[in-house]
């Protein structure tokens, strides 16, 4: 199962410490202006080795397209992208080559598989995320097209809580932090984490603006359904919300409805969606990752013959994945609304007359 969505599907493929990654992604209409350095860019935002607060690795994560686009523009056939390895230190993986990483994947793709790619995680490591933004700049590029945008940022590290989102801050901040004010406090306690050989966990927020009323295919491929499962099939996520989501649950109907006038809704709880439908209105989405699981403290795990040992890990690692995984949201996010966007055009009559006539 290494594909994603309905009309506009991507699959991804390649291991951490493997030659490469990449992407095919199906279902992209012809004639879109296809902008390599634009979809650069975005890797350039999740690509590890950019500061202190990231894993040290550091990957090019150069993109080179070999398929789907031609003259500039896509061809309506299949898009391949590839980003080649360049910088596996494979044998900093040795001594975890039996033993499994408590917190990691490493316990349940042995069990699953009876085998496992040690280097790096393999398939499990969130290497293969690039792929992810590689075809969501792509989805990024069909929807701005139409006038929606996707932004991300980080509102919450160690339970240090934003209370304002400036996104437009965010994409210079180091830790994509939205808001200024608590940024400083957010970095010493990554830096503080980091130094105790430990790690923290945070919060990204997904805005998507400009998503028309309509978006969503009930029963079974609702917009907050798709939104959770493209969100938290990604590494290292434990919860989603959509709009005040948990804090939903403790309210009265009368918080919570989004009262209705002419010009619009009064309030924003619903995040945009309702029946799992957009409905016009700003789409948000809480996404909580858990604190990265390698850590350099020595800590008790079993070996692949469940004989116990301590051991403490060596190489490379982020003291907190939400910052770079909040870039992979966006771009999840993107596709999810892309893909709603080409199925919604079957919805009813006027979609279909809209087009054909
Ligand atoms: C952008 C990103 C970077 C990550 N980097 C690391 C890392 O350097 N080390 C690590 O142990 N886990 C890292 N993770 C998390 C693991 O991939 C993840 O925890 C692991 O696959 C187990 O899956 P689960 O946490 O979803 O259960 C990262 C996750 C993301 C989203």
């Amino acid at each position: 199962m290494n594909s994603f969505g309905e009309k506009l599907r991507f699959s991804t493929f390649g291991e951490s410490h493997g030659t490469a990654i990449g992407c095919l992604l199906d279902g992209v209409p012809a004639g879109l202006k296809i902008d390599e350095e634009y979809i650069q860019s975005e890797l350039d935002r999740r690509k590890p080795g950019k500061s202190e607060f990231e894993t040290a690795r550091k990957e090019a994560d150069k993109v080179e397209i070999l398929s789907g686009v031609f003259e500039g523009l896509s061809t309506g056939t299949p898009i391949a992208m590839i980003i080649y390895n360049t910088n596996q230190k494979s044998k900093d993986y040795t001594n975890i080559k039996d033993v499994f990483r408590p917190g990691h994947a490493d316990f349940t793709y042995f069990h699953k598989y009876g085998l496992r790619d040690y280097r790096g995680g393999g398939r499990s490591s969130a290497r293969e995320t690039a792929a992810r933004v590689a075809a969501g700049a792509i989805a990024k590029l069909m929807i701005a097209d139409l006038n929606i945008s996707v932004m991300s940022g980080i509102s919450e590290i160690a339970g240090i809580k934003g209370e304002s989102f400036d996104y437009s801050e965010a994409k210079d901040s180091l830790i994509y932090a939205l808001d200024k004010t608590k940024e400083q406090a957010q970095k010493d306690a990554i830096l503080e984490a980091k130094n105790n050989h430990d790690s923290v966990g945070g919060v990204a927020r997904v805005l998507i603006k400009g998503a028309p009323a309509g978006l969503g295919q009930p029963m079974y491929y609702k917009l907050d359904g798709v939104l959770a499962s493209a969100m938290m099939g990604l590494n290292a996520v434990k919860a989603v919300e959509i709009g005040d989501g948990v804090l939903s649950s403790r309210t009265l109907g009368s918080q919570n409805n989004d009262e209705i006038r002419s010009g619009g809704f009064e309030s924003n709880h619903a995040g945009g969606i309702l029946g799992g439908i957009s409905n016009g209105d700003e789409i948000v989405v809480n996404i909580y990752f858990k604190p990265t699981p390698s850590i350099f403290i020595e800590q008790h795990t079993v070996t692949t013959s469940n004989e116990e040992v301590d051991f403490s890990l060596k190489g490379r690692h982020d003291p907190c994945v939400a910052i770079r995984g909040s870039v992979v949201c966006e771009s999840m996010a993107a596709l999810v609304i892309a893909d709603m966007l080409l199925l919604n055009m079957g919805s009813n009559m006027t979609g279909l007359t809209k087009y054909y006539k």
